[in-house]
């Protein structure tokens, strides 16, 4: 399984001929190498929440792949009401899917929809765990941090966490969540996109020490799981 860092919180997972991102946001990332339009065909896009660092082009890719976007069940109304093909799950819920099979876990943080000006669509924000080529990944979205995250406990391969503050968790929080996880891997994100979240990935390495390999991926850069 290969996991490729697309800059803030977007992640390409490809493993066993199957493809998914995480939370596409190309168009308008100032953290992104590539535009949408050099992603290669997806089989499914998976969203944390809908705001517009992490719906970004989901729509559009999409419709490009005609591949699904699989969020809780609003946000998926939402990109279903635009055009897409959708699978609306909800928190706690768990599917199997041709690629792999997805899990909806709680997250703590706002859930408008960016883009929907009626609000009707407004929902939980989730993260999600996709079992994929064999390996277990847990995007935690953007989350304070929670005790929830300890059911979660030995049942990660690969832990996606943001450290950026501000909007989610620092580092200090970020490594207390690597702590309840206890991940094979983790590689950070959801910083230095912008000012605001500015954080240092080594202070990261340093806070997790021993408990997990910190991966350090640079927008572009991918890491294989063995
Ligand atoms: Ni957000
Ligand atoms: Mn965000």
């Amino acid at each position: 399984m290969k996991a490729t860092f697309h800059g803030h919180a977007c992640f390409l997972l490809e493993g066993d001929g199957k493809r998914v991102v995480i939370d596409p946001f190309f168009t308008g990332n100032p953290a992104a190498v590539i535009g949408p339009d050099k992603l290669p065909k997806l089989d499914a896009i998976l969203l944390s929440h809908g705001h517009g660092d992490h719906l970004g082009d989901a729509i559009a890719l999409a419709k490009r792949d005609t591949a699904t976007i699989v969020a809780t069940y609003e946000l998926a109304q939402f990109c279903g009401d635009h055009g897409a093909t959708i699978h609306a799950m909800h928190i706690g819920g768990a599917h199997q899917f041709p690629f792999g099979r997805v899990k909806l876990v709680p997250a703590f943080h706002g859930g408008r929809v960016d883009g929907d000006p009626t609000g009707k669509y407004t929902t939980n924000p989730c993260g999600v765990v996709v079992g994929l080529g064999g390996k277990t990944v847990y995007h935690t979205g953007d989350t304070a941090l929670t005790l929830e995250m300890q059911l979660l406990e030995g049942r990660v391969d690969l832990m996606l966490v943001p450290i950026g503050d501000n909007y989610t968790m620092g580092v200090e929080d970020a490594v207390r969540a690597v702590g309840f996880v206890k991940p094979k891997i983790v590689i950070p994100m959801h910083y230095n996109t912008w000012d605001v979240i500015r954080a240092d990935p080594r202070a990261f390495q340093k806070g997790v020490g021993t408990q997990a390999q910190v991966v350090i991926l640079a927008p572009g850069e991918s890491y294989q799981l063995s």
